[in-house]
């Protein structure tokens, strides 16, 4: 059973060819992540400590952060993007973890006996957790040193230049869009993503619809090859068959300078369980979910998602998108007020 497993694994891992650099690049890419990236102000204390940069979609954990110092380990990273290449975001949440960071209860008893990353990091899907810093390796002085106050904020002198947030103002690049995305795209990682030439979008992170619309990948629904979810369809022809019938929606929008969004329902549940979203986010009644702009970049509703591990907020047409809210609204499947 977990030899089969494995060779199955395997064998995908060789047609995409893609996982090959994986481990080499690995160890060459948290090399390069060192030195500091932050400029140091005048004010920081010296950094002994090698930083280690994250990039999109990567969660430090730290629940235990007390067991963690006492057996002498950094703070574990885990990264997203390197996951959900192979799987979808179902084979994790919610029964092994919940969509909320430093929630979920681990220890190396639980991974040893096989559950939670032991799920699978126990030689069969991947590596035994034997070697520690393949998770262990972000520095516990960073953490500390990211959760005290910016150097700015505390400079009396500095307050000269504060804008009305109290933040530092105009420090940004004119000539570059504000935002986040960006800088994500350009710090993204794993380089094996880059070489293996996957698409795109416009701030350089990987544009995860293409990939699965033209299936170059599919990432696996389960990790049980005899679970029907193994096989992945291209998910544009995946008809969810639970007991209810669901419709993608056009959500009605509270501002008439910017159109209405198009929530594809269908593309969601081809990625998630419907207990991700339902009820612990989004209640079951179209239009019932009181949602704002503002309240999505604090990280509510969709930018719990959006921002975090899929394609970020600032990409505004990808959900306010006239020509994909006229195609659903023209569709037998579609659910909108008028
Ligand atoms: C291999 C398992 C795995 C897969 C696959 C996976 N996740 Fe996660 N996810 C995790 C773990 C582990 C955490 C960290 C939870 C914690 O800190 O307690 C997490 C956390 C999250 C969070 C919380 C982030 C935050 O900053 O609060 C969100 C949202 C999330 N995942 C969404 C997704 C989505 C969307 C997908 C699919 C595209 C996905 N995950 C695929 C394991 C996985
Ligand atoms: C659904 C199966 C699955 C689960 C659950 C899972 N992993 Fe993984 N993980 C993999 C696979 C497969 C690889 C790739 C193994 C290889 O390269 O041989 C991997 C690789 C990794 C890597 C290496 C990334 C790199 O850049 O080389 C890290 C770190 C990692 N996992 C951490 C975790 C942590 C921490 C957890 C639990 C919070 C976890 N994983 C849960 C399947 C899983
Ligand atoms: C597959 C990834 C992975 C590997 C490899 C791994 N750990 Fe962990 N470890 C975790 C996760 C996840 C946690 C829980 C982190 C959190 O939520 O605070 C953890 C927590 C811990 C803790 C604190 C909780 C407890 O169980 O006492 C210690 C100590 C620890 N690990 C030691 C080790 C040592 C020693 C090794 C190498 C023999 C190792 N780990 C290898 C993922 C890993
Ligand atoms: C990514 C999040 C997400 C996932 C996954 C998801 N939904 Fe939804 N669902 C929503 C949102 C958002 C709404 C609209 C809520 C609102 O407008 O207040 C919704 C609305 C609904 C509605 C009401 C539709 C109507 O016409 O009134 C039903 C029924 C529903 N979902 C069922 C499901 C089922 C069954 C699944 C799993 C197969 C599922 N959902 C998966 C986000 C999700
Ligand atoms: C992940 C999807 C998504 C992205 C990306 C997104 N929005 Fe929204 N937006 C929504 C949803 C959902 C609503 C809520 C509809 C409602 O109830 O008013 C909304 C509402 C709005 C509103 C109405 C007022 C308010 O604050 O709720 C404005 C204006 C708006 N968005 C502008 C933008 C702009 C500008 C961007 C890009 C910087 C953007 N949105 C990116 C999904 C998105
Ligand atoms: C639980 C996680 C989660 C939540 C919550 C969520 N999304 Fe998504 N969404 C995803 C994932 C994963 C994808 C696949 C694409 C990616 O990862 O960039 C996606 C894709 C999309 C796409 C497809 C874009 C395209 O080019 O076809 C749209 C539009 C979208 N989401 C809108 C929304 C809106 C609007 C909401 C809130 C009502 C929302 N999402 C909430 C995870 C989520």
């Amino acid at each position: 059973m977990l030899t089969k497993r494995s060779t199955r694994l395997l064998s995908i891992i060789l047609t995409t060819g893609l996982f090959l650099f994986a481990g080499a690049v690995h160890s060459a890419e948290k090399a390069a992540a060192a030195p500091a990236a932050k400029a140091a102000a005048p004010a920081d204390p010296v950094v002994d400590y090698e930083t280690v940069n994250l990039v999109y979609g990567y969660i430090v954990m730290t629940r235990t952060r007390e067991g963690m110092e006492e057996g002498e380990v950094e703070a574990v990273v885990f990264p997203h993007w390197f996951h959900r290449i192979r799987f979808r975001c179902k084979v994790c949440h919610e029964d092994t973890f919940v969509t909320n960071k430093g929630e979920n209860i681990v220890d190396m008893d639980q991974i040893s006996a096989g559950e939670k990353c032991g799920m699978c990091h126990d030689g069969s899907v991947a590596w035994d957790p034997l070697e520690c810093e393949n998770c262990h390796y972000y520095p516990m002085e960073q953490l500390d040193a990211e959760a005290a106050p910016p150097p700015e904020e505390t400079n009396p002198a500095n307050l000269l230049f504060a804008g009305r947030s109290g933040k530092m103002a105009g420090r940004g690049d004119r000539r570059k869009p504000s935002g986040n995305a960006f800088k994500w795209g350009g710090g993204w990682q794993p380089r094996a993503f880059s070489m293996a030439g996957l698409p795109k979008d416009k701030y350089g992170l990987v544009d995860w619809i293409k990939i699965t619309k033209n299936g170059m990948l599919l990432p696996k629904g389960s990790i049980d090859p005899d679970n029907p979810l193994y096989e992945s369809p291209i998910h544009y022809a995946f008809d969810p068959d639970g007991e209810e019938d669901i419709e993608d929606m056009v959500i009605k929008v509270k501002s008439k300078t910017i159109s209405e969004v198009l929530f594809p329902h269908t593309l969601h549940t081809w990625w998630l369980n419907c207990k991700s979203c339902h009820p612990k986010r989004f209640v079951r009644t179209a239009g019932d979910t009181p949602m704002t702009m503002r309240e999505m970049s604090k990280g509510k509703y969709c930018g719990e998602c959006h921002g975090k591990v899929a394609f970020p907020l600032e990409d505004c047409e990808k959900c306010h998108n006239r020509e994909k809210v006229a195609a659903c609204k023209a569709s037998d499947d579609c659910t909108f007020d008028d």
